[in-house]
């Protein structure tokens, strides 16, 4: 048998234990009821990619009605969606793995069409520098707290739905890291302003999340919250900024962090003259108190071994997954010839990959999807 690093089980400080460091990161998937109740299709989507991986991440699933981001994604707003999360939750860990929910809020990154007339909210009223954004409404103060409540009601969700955990989704451009940004954030009140006072928000929703983690879930149950290190835009979220943010997300008690990159070794994109890794930078100030997950770009076994050996408790594989549900599997068995690395058309229904998701692969992964030419 294959004796890689990555295929070593964990067990993290809460006495949660994972059967290796093969983690499916969140991806969406398209696939929901249009209320966001869970379709069966996700289920098997989902169960297929179980088999082998520690951690298996669901797509992001929205948390109040406003947050919703994307047609097709999956809710955690109401009670309603209990039994078929409890669904997902069951079909997941039948085949080994720990299922963790992603929870988020899409803040300005949706559009008043998903919103079905209602106009999209945020910290403050700026638009997004992406084609076709629409400028938000800035959310009021008792909607901030509202929202953080959210978190909470969707936190205890899951655990009646019985998932191993949550992750915080603290990235890639949502409401969370919109209230962290000085672009997107431009508030004078509690929520807004310093450095340490556009902390409240992210701070405030782990807080939240892990009061009701207290009360109501066992011992082991995780609690992730995934970051994005910098913004391009200027003003912006800086290296030095996150830096900052990583301690104090440390002592608000998650169990573990999640380091959103497109390529897990990439170097800062406001300072060329720096070479060291983001990954790095991050890894100096955690110091291991909370394990981490890297991601991007990781797709052979040697890539998830550096990964490892580099210190890294966790190697996330997320495109290479949607190709290869099987990959631990065949590491394992010593068949790596027999890894995926391409996506054919001809193995859509073999690897339960919808149209809408097809779709979505073509218009926004085309490039790192590696579609097969067959
Ligand atoms: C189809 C698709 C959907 C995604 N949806 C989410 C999501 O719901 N939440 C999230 O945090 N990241 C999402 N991501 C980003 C992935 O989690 C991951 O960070 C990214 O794909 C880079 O990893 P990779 O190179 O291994 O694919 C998505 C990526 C893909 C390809």
């Amino acid at each position: 048998m294959a004796s890689y690093n990555f295929l070593e089980p964990y067990t993290f400080a809460n006495g949660a234990t994972v059967r290796n460091r093969i983690v499916m990161p969140p991806m969406t998937e398209c696939s929901a009821f249009e209320n966001g109740v869970v379709s069966n299709d996700e289920i098997a989507y989902y169960r297929k990619r179980a088999g082998g991986v520690g951690l298996e991440i669901t797509g992001c699933a929205n948390v109040s009605e406003l947050g919703k981001g994307f047609e097709g994604e999956l809710a955690v707003t109401e009670d309603r969606d209990i039994p078929q999360l409890a669904h997902l939750a069951a079909a997941i860990k039948s085949r080994g793995a720990k299922a963790i929910l992603q929870i988020f809020d899409a803040g300005r990154m949706t559009t008043s069409a998903i919103l079905r007339g209602e106009q999209p909210v945020s910290a403050s009223a700026v638009k997004a520098l992406r084609e076709n954004s629409e400028t938000p409404r800035a959310l009021s103060e008792d909607e901030v707290e509202a929202i953080i409540k959210d978190f909470g009601a969707a936190t205890k969700r899951a655990i009646q739905a019985g998932f191993d955990g949550v992750e915080i989704h603290g990235a890639n451009t949502y409401l969370i890291q919109q209230f962290f940004s000085p672009h997107s954030n431009r508030r004078r009140d509690q929520w807004g302003g310093s450095l340490d006072q556009r902390m409240n928000f992210p701070l405030g929703v782990v807080e939240e999340v892990r009061r009701v983690v207290k009360e109501n879930a066992p011992q082991s149950f995780l609690v992730g919250y995934r970051i994005s290190p910098e913004e391009i835009e200027t003003p912006g979220i800086r290296i030095a900024d996150t830096l900052a943010l990583v301690p104090k997300l440390i002592e608000s008690g998650i169990d573990y962090l999640h380091i959103s990159l497109k390529q897990v070794w990439q170097t800062s994109a406001n300072d060329e003259t720096d070479t060291e890794p983001l990954v790095e930078k991050i890894q100096k100030v955690v110091a291991h108190k909370v394990p981490l997950i890297v991601v991007g770009q990781i797709v052979k076994p040697a890539d998830a071994e550096k990964v490892i050996d580099a210190g890294f408790e966790f190697a996330a594989l997320g495109q290479e997954l949607i190709r290869e549900p099987n990959w631990v599997q065949k590491v394992m068995a010593d068949d790596e010839a027999t890894i995926r690395y391409e996506l054919s058309p001809s193995d859509l229904d073999e690897l339960n990959i919808n149209p809408p998701l097809w779709d979505f692969l073509n218009s926004g992964f085309k490039k790192t999807i590696h579609f097969s030419h067959d």
